[in-house]
C-alpha cells in the first residue's frame, strides 16, 4: 500500500467518525461518546496529514502543536460553563484566522494558479477574515470588554455595509479574472474582509450573540472547506463542509426557537430596548420565605422545575436534583421543563441536568410541557427570566414578542428563584413577577434550593 492510499483510507475513517459523532451528538445519552469519537477522528486526520509528502518543516509543526495544545488544555480547565459561548466564539475566530493565513500564504507563494484555486483563495480570505474579526467582536460583546454588549447603531450603517460588501464582490471578480501580479488588490480584499467582520457584528446586541456565534461557526467551516480546495486537501473540505452545514442548521433551530428570522437577528438591532418598554410593567411582586415555600411544595402533587441561565450561574443543578428526589419520595410527580434557548448556548440546561444525573425521562421540552402545564401544582423557576415572560405571548411592543415561552404562569403556583428584580439578558421587564399566582423566592438559586432541602430534611 502506498502512503497516498494509506492517507486516503485514514481520511475516509476520519470522515465516517465525524459523521457518526455528529449524529450521536443529537441525544444527551450518546453525546459524550460522540465527542470522543469525533476527537479520535480528528487525531487520525492530523496524523495522516503529517505523513503527507513534502511535510518537511517538522520543527514548526511541533511548535504549533505544543502551543495549541497548551492553550487548549488551559482554556478547557479554566473556562467556566457560563463562559462557553465566548470560548466557542474564540475557537471559531481561530479557525477563521487559520483559513485566512493559509489563503494568504497560498497566494503569496503560488500566485496565478487555476481559476478554482484562485476563487477558493478569495473565499478563504473573505470568509476567514469576516469570521476572525466577527468572532472577536462577538467574544468582546459577551465579555463586555472593549465594546458594549448593546447594539452599536449609527446613521447610514446599512449603506456603509452594503458599499463594503459591494467593494468586496467587485474586488473579488477583478481579482479572480486577473490573479497574477495583483497582490495590492489582494491586500485590499484582506483588509476589507476584516473590516466587514467588525461592521457585521457591532449592530447586533449581546442577547443575540449565541446565534451569531453559531453562524460564525458555520462560516469558519466554509472558510476551512475553501482552504481545502486551495491546498487540495480532501479531509479539510469534508470537515469544513460538516462544520458549515451543522452550524447553519443550529443557527436555524435557534432562530426558530426565538420565533425570529435570521435577517431579524442580524439587522434589527435587537436588545436596544427603550426606557418606555422597560417601565411598562406595574404592580407589586410578592416575596415568599423558604419556610412558606416549603409548606407549599410539601403539599404539591406535581412539580415542574424550569431552569434558566441563573441555574448555570449558581451551579444549582445538583441541589435541584436533590430537591427533585425528595419531592418524588414525598409522592409528587417531578418534571424538568427545558426551553430551547434557556441559558446561553444550545443544550445548556440539558448538559447541566445530565451532569446532575437527572433521568432523561423526566426532561420535557417546551412543546411537551406546555399542553399539561395547567395541571401542575407548582412551577419552580430557577434563574430563568426571558424564556418564561408572558409578554412574549401578547405584548406586541415587547422586543421578545412572538418568542415561544414555557407557560409557567398557567401553573397553579409559580415560585421564581432569583436574586433581585433585575431583567434577563434581553433587558425586558417580566410581568410574571407581579402575577397573583407568582411568589418571588429571592436569593442565590443554589442557596435557596439548599435551604428548601434543609427544611424537608429537618421536618
Ligand atoms: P435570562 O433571561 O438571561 O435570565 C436569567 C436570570 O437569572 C436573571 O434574570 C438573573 O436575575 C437570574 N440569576 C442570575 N444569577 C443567578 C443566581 N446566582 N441565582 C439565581 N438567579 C440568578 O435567562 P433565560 O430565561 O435562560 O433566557 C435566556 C436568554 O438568552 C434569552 O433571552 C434567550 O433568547 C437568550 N439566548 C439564548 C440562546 C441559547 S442558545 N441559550 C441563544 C440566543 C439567545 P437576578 O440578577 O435578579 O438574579
Amino acid at each position: 500500500m502506498t502512503i497516498g492510499i494509506f492517507i486516503t483510507i485514514c481520511y475516509i475513517i476520519s470522515s465516517v467518525l465525524f459523521i457518526i459523532g455528529l449524529k450521536r451528538m443529537s441525544s444527551p445519552v450518546s453525546a459524550r461518546r460522540a465527542n470522543q469519537l469525533s476527537a479520535v477522528g480528528m487525531l487520525i486526520a492530523i496524523v495522516a496529514t503529517l505523513l503527507t509528502s513534502g511535510m518537511m518543516e517538522w520543527q514548526w509543526i511541533a511548535l504549533g502543536l505544543a502551543v495549541g495544545t497548551a492553550l487548549g488544555i488551559l482554556a478547557a480547565v479554566k473556562v467556566t460553563m457560563t463562559a462557553m459561548p465566548q470560548m466557542v466564539g474564540l475557537l471559531n475566530g481561530s479557525g477563521g484566522l487559520a483559513s485566512f493565513m493559509v489563503g494568504w500564504a497560498a497566494y503569496r507563494y503560488q500566485p496565478g494558479s487555476s481559476l478554482l484555486t484562485t476563487i477558493s483563495t478569495y473565499l478563504a480570505i473573505l470568509i476567514g477574515g469576516v469570521t476572525f474579526t466577527g468572532s472577536f467582536i462577538a467574544w468582546a460583546k459577551l465579555e463586555e470588554k472593549f465594546v458594549t454588549g448593546k447594539p452599536i447603531l449609527f446613521a447610514g450603517q446599512k449603506i456603509v455595509n452594503s458599499l463594503l460588501l459591494g467593494a468586496l464582490v467587485a474586488g473579488g471578480i477583478i481579482f479572480c479574472a486577473h490573479p497574477a501580479d495583483n497582490y495590492p488588490l489582494f491586500i485590499v480584499i484582506m483588509i476589507l474582509s476584516l473590516i466587514l467582520g467588525v461592521m457585521a457584528v457591532i449592530p447586533i446586541g449581546g442577547a443575540d450573540m449565541p446565534v451569531v456565534i453559531s453562524l460564525l461557526n458555520s462560516y469558519s467551516g466554509m472558510a476551512g472547506a475553501a482552504t481545502g480546495f486551495v491546498i487540495i486537501n480532501s479531509m479539510l473540505i469534508v470537515a469544513g463542509s460538516l462544520v458549515g452545514a451543522s452550524g447553519i442548521i443550529l443557527t436555524k433551530i435557534m432562530c426558530k426557537a426565538m420565533n425570529r428570522s435570521l435577517a431579524n437577528v442580524l439587522f434589527s438591532g435587537f436588545g436596544n430596548v427603550t426606557k418606555k418598554q422597560q417601565t411598562d410593567v406595574k404592580g407589586e411582586a410578592k416575596p415568599i420565605s423558604v419556610k412558606d415555600a416549603y409548606y407549599v411544595l410539601e403539599a404539591a402533587r406535581s412539580v415542574v422545575f424550569v431552569p434558566g441561565y441563573g441555574m448555570a450561574v449558581a451551579q444549582a443543578q445538583h441541589a435541584v436534583r436533590e430537591l427533585g428526589k425528595i419531592l418524588e419520595n414525598n409522592g409528587a410527580e417531578v418534571r424538568y421543563a427545558i426551553h430551547p434557548v434557556a441559558g446561553r448556548m444550545p443544550g445548556h440546561m440539558n448538559v447541566l441536568l445530565a451532569e446532575a444525573d437527572v433521568p432523561y425521562d423526566q426532561l420535557f421540552e417546551m412543546d411537551a410541557i406546555n399542553p399539561v402545564i395547567d395541571t401542575i401544582d407548582v412551577a419552580v423557576v430557577i434563574g430563568a427570566n426571558d424564556v418564561i415572560n408572558p409578554a412574549a405571548r401578547h405584548d406586541k411592543s415587547s422586543p421578545i414578542y412572538g418568542m415561544p415561552i414555557i407557560n409557567v404562569d398557567k401553573a397553579k403556583t409559580v415560585f421564581v428563584l432569583k436574586r433581585s428584580m433585575r431583567t434577563g439578558f434581553a433587558g425586558v421587564e417580566n410581568e410574571l413577577f407581579y402575577y397573583d399566582n407568582t411568589r418571588m423566592l429571592f436569593g442565590d438559586a443554589k442557596e435557596s434550593i439548599q435551604a428548601l432541602v434543609a427544611e424537608f430534611k429537618s421536618a
